[in-house]
């Protein structure tokens, strides 16, 4: 597994070598190394901490640095991070820059899982390296679709998307993840790239519209939830409409800027939804403002991950939202009860020491907790809070 010990690749490491496979999880990371090593988790996954202490304790996963070791594999699966660069473009070299780092120890014969996102067309990039390279070798786009937090149960749940240009390779991606689950769908290796990024932006395009309605409606003074009971309340059309919030996380954007790349930054829906999610902290920014001598207020943030009950805080809309009210506010505070940053200071100290209370992420803690400060609450989930 390369890019064994990061937020994809281990959780299938773990679920891989409790199925029974022997599994080496290969990181660059050596911290991230030592700590799989050590069975512990680097990160917050449900469900993954006692299995990771199970499989470490039989032998079945060893994290390594050492790329030998991936000529003793049958299936080298590559999840590495795909992130898009100061240009919101995606490194064309990226994949296959990790490639070449491994070519002197690819052995024919061998299966090449790619689950990273990619590029639409890079699957077909590295069939072109492997046969440059005269390296007889299988390959299967296989895209992670888990969403953070809940891996331990959707590894085994959500239908494997298998992506292939042969037979054999087709059987082998299926005999692998067979250990996990039994349901496939078969497509082409582009075919697999599109439903990946397409999965993934239609979650984000959804995002945005729930949050232009919110403005839209928090702007006409009306409680935007309580329009979204109305729609959804058994209606079942609209049964997939989420709530508004801060849309964020190493995924939906990013994904919406490689699809946007990819469409020859013709993507209209694609940078109308960014525009939408991006803007959402200048709007709350904005809306405090409108209503408070901000200035002269400290605000505090409560909640810094990108999304509830994880500890991972990147691409976070919390973070944006606090570098805007750096510029505004007398002082801010934050918050969060699982990121690790030295700047957070605990829930009820922020609540006792800011003049305004900004709900980032949902987490669940937040729900019941008494908040005495005029609360901004994007989520409508403190009841106690006092909403504006
Ligand atoms: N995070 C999610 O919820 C999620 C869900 C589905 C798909 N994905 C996709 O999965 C991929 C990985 O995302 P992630 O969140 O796990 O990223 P991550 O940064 O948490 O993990 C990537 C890991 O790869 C390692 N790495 C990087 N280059 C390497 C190399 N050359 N050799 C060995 N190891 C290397 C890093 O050290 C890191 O541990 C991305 O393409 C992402 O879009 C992520």
């Amino acid at each position: 597994m390369v890019g064994g010990c990061g937020h994809v690749g281990l959780p299938l490491a773990i679920a891989f070598a409790d199925a029974g496979l022997t599994v080496i999880a290969l990181d660059i990371n050596p911290t991230g190394v030592d700590l799989v090593n050590n069975s512990k988790l680097p990160f917050l996954e449900v469900g993954a901490q006692e299995k990771l202490e199970s499989v470490i304790s039989n032998g079945k996963l060893h994290a390594s640095t050492s790329r030998e070791l991936v000529s003793t594999a049958e299936f080298v699966v590559v999840v590495i991070g795909t992130p898009v660069d100061e240009f919101l473009k995606p490194d064309p070299e990226a994949i296959i820059a990790a490639f070449e780092e491994l070519k002197s120890h690819l052995v024919s014969g061998q299966t090449i899982i790619l689950r990273s996102t990619v590029y639409p067309g890079v699957s077909k990039r590295i069939e072109d390296w492997l046969e440059r390279n005269n390296l007889s070798l299988h390959l299967a786009f296989c895209p992670e679709r888990i969403a953070e937090g809940k891996a331990m149960t959707e590894l085994y749940s959500l239908p494997q998307i298998i992506g292939t240009r042969e037979i054999e390779s087709r059987h082998r991606a299926a005999f692998l993840f067979s250990s996990l689950g039994d349901k496939f769908v078969y497509v082409t290796p582009e075919e697999a790239e599109l439903a990946k990024l397409f999965t993934n932006v239609w979650r984000y395009i959804k995002f945005a519209a729930v949050n232009q309605f919110y403005m839209m409606a928090n702007d006409f003074g009306v409680d935007f939830e309580q329009v979204r009971n109305a729609i959804t309340f058994e209606y079942p059309r609209a049964d997939d409409m989420p709530a508004a919030g801060f849309a964020a996380g190493p995924c939906l954007f990013k994904d919406t800027m490689q699809l946007s790349a990819f469409s020859h930054n013709g993507f209209a829906l694609g940078h109308a939804a960014m525009l939408v999610n991006e803007g959402l902290p200048g709007y709350v920014v904005g809306r405090i403002e409108s209503q408070y001598p901000l200035k002269e207020l400290t605000v505090g943030i409560l909640g810094m991950a990108f999304k509830p009950e994880v500890d991972d805080p990147r691409s976070s809309l919390s973070y944006n939202l606090r570098k805007q009210l750096l510029f505004k506010a007398k002082k801010v505070l934050i918050s969060d009860p699982f990121v690790r940053d030295d700047r957070l200071i605990p829930a009820d100290e922020l609540i006792k020491e800011s003049d305004i209370i900004v709900i980032g992420t949902p987490h669940e803690q937040y729900k019941k907790m008494v908040i005495d400060k005029p609360t901004f609450d994007i989520w409508n989930m403190n009841k106690n809070g006092v909403l504006f």
